[in-house]
C-alpha cells in the first residue's frame, strides 16, 4: 500500500528546539554535464517534523537528492519549497539545515568540544555559550566525559556521535544524513540509531535519512521512500505500520518482518526496472 501525505500522522511535538520544516520537491531534475539524468522529475512532500528514510540501489541518486535539498547543488528544473521558509543565510544567522556525511569529517587538531562548538563559533556565538551548548549535546550522545579528547583518540562510533552532536548544535530544523552509520558494526549502529531517535523526539526537526540498510530504515523512520535505480523514481512511499515507540525487540516482531518484505520487494522492482 502506498500512502500520501494526507495520511500523515500529526507532526511530533518537540519538547524543546525550533521544530521541523516541511520540504516539498516538485518536478525536481538533475542531470550532470555530459551524463544521463540522475533525478528526472521527483515529487516528494515531507511533513514538518517527519522522520523519512530514503533507500535505493547504489548510484541511483540518493546523495544527489540530499545535496539538492541541502542547497549544496542546484536542480536543472523543478522547485524545492520549505515551509515555513528558511531564514536567509545572512551573516551571523545559524544554518537551519544540517548535513551528516558517512565520514565524520572532524578537524583533527581540535578537541571534541571545539569540533562540536565550531558551527556556533563560525556564527559568532561567545565561547561560554557555545561550549555549554556543545557540552550538553555531547552528554546526550554519551560523550560527556570525552570533551577534551581529540578525534584520533576516538573509535569510529564515537567520531560519528561527535559528528551528530556538531550537526545538532545549531538546532537545525532539517537534518540530512547520508549513510551516517554505514561503516560501523551492527551493535554500535543500533545504539546510534536509538540516540538519533531520542534526539529527534526531543528537538522535533525534520529528518531525511539515507541508508542502504532496510532494517535500519524500518527501525528509524515513520515513512520510507524506496527509489529505483538511476534515474531515481519513487517505487514505494509508505508510512510504516509499526509502533511509534521503537525498541530493540521490534526487530524480531512479525510486523517488522512484514515491513522489511515490502521494502525489499520495492527495492528489487526498482532495481529490475
Ligand atoms: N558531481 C557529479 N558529477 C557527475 N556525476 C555525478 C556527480 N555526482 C554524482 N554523479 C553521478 O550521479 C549518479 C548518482 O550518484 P549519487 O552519489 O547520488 O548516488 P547514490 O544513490 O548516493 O549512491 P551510493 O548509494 O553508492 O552512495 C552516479 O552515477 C554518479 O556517478
Ligand atoms: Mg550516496
Amino acid at each position: 500500500m502506498t500512502s500520501t501525505p494526507s495520511d500523515s500522522p500529526a507532526p511530533v511535538a518537540p519538547d524543546e528546539g525550533p521544530g521541523g520544516v516541511r520540504v516539498r520537491l516538485s518536478g525536481l531534475r538533475r542531470t550532470f554535464p555530459g551524463g544521463v539524468p540522475v533525478i528526472s522529475g521527483m515529487d516528494l512532500d515531507i511533513g514538518a517534523g517527519a522522520f523519512v528514510a530514503l533507500v535505493g540501489p547504489s548510484g541511483c541518486g540518493k546523495s544527489t537528492l540530499l545535496k539538492l535539498v541541502a542547497g549544496l547543488d542546484r536542480p536543472d528544473a523543478g522547485t524545492l519549497t520549505f515551509s515555513p521558509p528558511l531564514e536567509q543565510h545572512t551573516r551571523g544567522a545559524r544554518n537551519p539545515i544540517a548535513y551528516v556525511f558517512q565520514d565524520a569529517h572532524l578537524l583533527p587538531w581540535r578537541s571534541v568540544l571545539d569540533n562540536v562548538a565550531l558551527p556556533l563559533e563560525l556564527t559568532g556565538v561567545s565561547a561560554p555559550e557555545r561550549h555549554a551548548a556543545a557540552r550538553a549535546l555531547l552528554t546526550e550522545v554519551g560523550l560527556g566525559d570525552a570533551t577534551a579528547r581529540y578525534p584520533a583518540e576516538l573509535s569510529g562510533g564515537m567520531r560519528m556521535r561527535v559528528s551528530l552532536a556538531r550537526a545538532l548544535v545549531t538546532r537545525p530544523r532539517l537534518l540530512l544524513l547520508d549513510e551516517p552509520f554505514a561503516a560501523l558494526d551492527e551493535l554500535t549502529r543500533n545504539r546510534l540509531d536509538d540516540q538519533l531517535l531520542a534526539l529527534w523526539k526531543e528537538l522535533g526537526m525534520t529528518v531525511l535519512f539515507v541508508t542502504h540498510s532496510l532494517s535500519e530504515a524500518a527501525y528509524l523512520a515513520q515513512r520510507a521512500v524506496v527509489l529505483s535505480r538511476r534515474p531515481a523514481r519513487v517505487m514505494l512511499d509508505r508510512w510504516l505500520d509499526l509502533p511509534a515507540e521503537r525498541r530493540a525487540s521490534l526487530r524480531s516482531e512479525p510486523g517488522f518482518a512484514r515491513e522489511l518484505g515490502l521494502l525489499q520487494e520495492a527495492l528489487e522492482r526498482g532495481d529490475a526496472a
